[in-house]
């Protein structure tokens, strides 16, 4: 058996810096001309893209149990720990196992009310032609959702320290993963230096909650936080109560972030779509009209987002790297290979979808899979999304009180590109105009 087949035949620097330029665009050409899997050629060790549903399949879920995440996961974990995103093995089955059950939909409900009220009161501040720079607008709007579903706190100060190391840790992250020299981190530098000042704050702000609560008798609050207290003890779990708000915060932020930014992005560009949209939330004015437990009154809007998420999945690739050698399709795959199964590949792959890249929400009335792992917005195999539900709730309850009160006008062009690393994130601002609706 052969290895994959090496694109394209430049120099590995040159590829790299290809690469590096626009990595959607190398992989589209490297997918067209050798399909999959085929090796990408760079100078920064053994990547092979995945573009094929099967062989998605079987390294995400059908023999999962011979791979790890990626190397770039060494840099996720100095600020998330061991937190479920980052741990493996045992460790990352317990937990998994653990807090499973907190993101069952009847769970969940308990923090609607919360998410509902954070959209509407932001809604309210909104008025008729303001300009909306959606994608810094829904990561302040995500965030504080996040950290009122997570560790809730009447505490000010304790929020909005919160939301700063939260932006700050992913910035850290993507910088380190982007920068092939790092220097250790003992070393004093300027961003270093706020890095352990902003761990050390997060500690003292987390305990600071734990305490907040436990003087609480009886405390009623229902959020992550409370959860983990009651599976976990305080002082001994300490770390690990941290790792686990931290690793949601990150984990839930930016997706649900960049979920709301694109969808809200190509419903201002699709008129006709809105103006459904809005023909099915109109009448829907309190969270008791929704009846999320079932959407059988919110179907549009379901696949409104399902679509938005197969154009532009937030979390656009999944790296694992081969414990042992493997076999994919005809090829061999060493170990050490770090294959990346490219969600945005699937979802735009022409065997499997009709007219990829056409925002068309109706595929998703009637669509019928040809294959289960084509469409992964929230990963595959074991190590699916555990925040999915929340996730939907979230971005179906924010839509649902945009669109009901504001038009949505295009400020941005409607194609934007891309500035991806860890999620998909756009290369420029993007923005849209509002118009009141009644
Ligand atoms: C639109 C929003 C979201 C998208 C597109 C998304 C996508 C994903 C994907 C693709 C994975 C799999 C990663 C892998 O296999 O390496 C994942 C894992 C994860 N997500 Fe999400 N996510 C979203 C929202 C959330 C939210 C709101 C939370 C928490 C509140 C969350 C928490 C997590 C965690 C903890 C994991 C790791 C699960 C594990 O390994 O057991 N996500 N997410």
């Amino acid at each position: 058996m052969k290895p994959p087949k090496a694109f394209p035949e430049n120099t590995k620097f040159q590829n790299l810096k290809k690469f590096q330029a626009s990595p959607i665009l190398y992989m589209k050409e490297a997918a067209a001309k050798y399909g999959s899997p085929v090796d990408l050629n760079l100078p920064i060790g053994k990547f092979a893209l995945i573009s094929d549903p099967d062989q998605a399949q079987h390294v995400l879920a059908n023999n999962h149990g011979n791979y790890t995440k990626s190397n770039g996961y060494k840099q996720v974990a100095l600020v998330l720990g061991n937190g479920l995103l980052t741990a493996e093995g045992d460790e990352w089955h317990q937990n998994r196992k653990m807090l499973q059950s907190s993101f069952h939909k009847t769970e969940l409900r308990k923090l609607l009310p919360a998410v509902w009220q954070t959209g509407a009161q932001y809604i309210s501040g909104l008025s008729s032609h303001d300009d909306l720079r959606l994608d810094t607008e829904m990561n302040g709007l995500t965030l504080t959702i996040l950290l009122n579903s997570l560790i809730h706190s009447s505490d000010e100060e304790i929020l909005t320290k919160m939301s700063d190391h939260v932006n700050f840790g992913q910035e850290f992250i993507v910088n380190r993963i982007r920068n092939p020299f790092k220097w250790p981190l003992w070393i004093p530098t300027q961003n270093h230096r706020r890095y352990h000042a902003m761990m050390a704050d997060s500690n003292e702000l987390i305990q600071r909650t734990i305490d907040e609560r436990s003087a609480i008798y009886g405390s009623d609050i229902e959020d992550l936080l409370a959860v983990l207290l009651s599976k976990l003890d305080a002082e001994k779990d300490f770390i690990q109560i941290r790792d686990e708000i931290l690793t949601f915060l990150v984990a839930g932020h930016e997706t649900s972030s960049l979920g709301m930014t694109w969808t809200l992005h190509l419903l201002a560009h699709h008129p006709e779509i809105q103006d459904r949209l809005y023909e099915e939330v109109a009448e829907l004015v309190t969270l008791e009209d929704l009846d999320l437990m079932n959407f059988s009154n919110l179907k549009y809007t379901g696949q409104v987002i399902k679509e938005s998420m197969r154009m532009y999945p937030p979390i656009w690739n999944i790296v694992r790297k081969a414990k042992a050698n493997d076999q994919l399709g005809a090829c061999e795959i060493e170990a050490g290979y770090q294959l990346m199964n490219s969600i945005y590949e699937l979802h735009h792959h022409a065997d499997y979808w009709d007219d990829p890249d056409t925002f068309n929400p109706d595929r998703f009335e009637t669509y019928d899979f040809k294959h289960k792992f084509q469409y992964l917005p929230f990963g595959g195999g074991p190590r699916f999304c555990i925040g999915n539900n929340f996730a939907i709730y979230e971005m179906t309850l924010l839509l649902v009180q945009f669109v009901r009160s504001f038009q949505l006008e295009p400020l941005s062009p409607k194609s934007i590109g891309f500035n991806p690393l860890l999620t998909l994130r756009p290369d420029q601002s993007v923005s849209v105009r509002l118009k009141c609706r009644k």
